[in-house]
């Protein structure tokens, strides 16, 4: 903890991945909160996939500017405030900066609730944005009914290892598509998917088909490209595909082709629906109630991959892509109070 702020300034826009050529560590002294405002300590930097879309253009966020501090989503404690309704040592949780400190006036940051008996990292697994993605996606866009089969990819990630699960407790089948055997064992042996594939091993596919004999009700998109073809061919009438992202296109340096077999849809009569967390903001009472005693009684089990130090977010970001996480990737910038 300093009186100095270190912060990622974003110079140019990453080309395939280079976020280490693109990002830089600068130092300044820490900000001052002004009238109505109030600054925050970062305690948790949450590492999400859709920050290298943000580094690059314009989606449902406009680009970050270059030479300006990187956009994320924190979690810290507010250390000084002139702000009517905030007060030092409340725990808040929104949009901030990859930064040891940042400035809010406390639009789009909101305190965490404490549920009783809830560590703080909770509030960035699964009774945070990640936690709203699965079981928003998945109940809202997906509607699962039970004895349903869903299969879920990236599902060793903060996400994907939601989604089984709360699949799971909704009676449903729950299939996981993953990187490694070890984590497909950490799905299947600790997590209670009913099955998981290696989508790295040879014959993943004809594994896949294997592990769905009543085909695909509901495929919960998390990365796009073959994987998504191959769920698509398993695919059962009126099947549901909540489109919650496409991982393997994020560092594309070429627009991806689309999957070859989109027209499975028609026959299928089958809907595919693309859905932003930020949109459900205003349901998350909903989210804590039901997935709230879940995580309390351990039905729901969840892992944060932590790694230490604001220094070293870039090497930690980079396990997104490689696959190196296991569960909701976060960097801890300063201890908790
Ligand atoms: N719509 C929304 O509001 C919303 C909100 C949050 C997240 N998302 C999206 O949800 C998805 C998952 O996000 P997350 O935060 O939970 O990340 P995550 O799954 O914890 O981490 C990303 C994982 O994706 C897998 N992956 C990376 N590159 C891949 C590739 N080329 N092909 C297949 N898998 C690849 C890796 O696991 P493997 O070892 O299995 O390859 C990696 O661990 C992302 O697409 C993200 O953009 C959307």
């Amino acid at each position: 903890m300093s009186e100095t702020n270190r912060h990622w300034v974003l110079t140019d826009r990453p080309k395939g991945g280079n976020f280490n050529e693109v990002l830089d560590l600068r130092e300044e002294a820490a900000p001052e909160p002004g009238e109505g405002e109030y600054r925050v300590r970062t305690i948790y930097l949450s590492l999400d996939p859709t920050n290298a879309v943000w580094m690059q253009y314009d989606t449902y966020l406009p680009a970050v500017p270059l030479n300006s501090t990187m956009r994320g989503l924190v979690l810290g404690v507010v250390d000084k405030s002139n702000h009517p309704k905030v007060k030092v040592g409340d725990i808040v949780s929104g949009m901030g900066r990859w930064a040891d400190y940042l400035i809010t006036n406390g639009e789009g940051m909101g305190k965490v609730p404490r549920l009783p008996g809830l560590p703080l990292l909770s509030y960035l697994g699964p009774l945070g944005m990640t936690g709203a993605t699965a079981y928003f996606g998945l109940l809202d866009i997906g509607r699962p009914k039970e004895g349903e089969t869903v299969v879920v990819s990236a599902a060793a990630g903060a996400v994907g290892s939601l989604v089984g699960q709360i699949a799971e407790l909704k009676g449903c089948r729950a299939v996981g598509i993953a990187g490694s055997d070890e984590k497909c064992a950490w799905l299947t042996d600790e997590l209670g998917f009913d099955a998981a594939i290696n989508y790295k091993a040879s014959g993943w596919r004809k594994a896949l088909r294997a592990a769905v004999p009543n085909g695909i009700d509901i495929y919960f998109e998390n990365v796009g490209g073959e994987i998504t073809e191959a769920a698509l061919d398993l695919l059962n009438l009126k099947g549901r595909i909540p489109f919650c992202g496409a991982i393997s296109q994020y560092n594309a340096t070429q627009p991806a082709p689309g999957p070859r077999n989109l027209s499975v849809l028609v026959s299928k009569r089958a809907r595919m629906e693309g859905f932003l967390v930020l949109d459900y903001t205003p349901r998350m009472g909903e989210l804590y109630t039901e997935m709230g005693p879940w995580v309390a009684e351990g039905r729901i089990k969840w892992r944060v991959d932590l790694d230490q130090g604001l220094e070293n977010t870039l090497t930690s970001f980079a396990k997104l892509f490689n696959g190196g996480n296991r569960g909701k990737l976060a960097v801890q910038v300063s201890p908790e109070p």
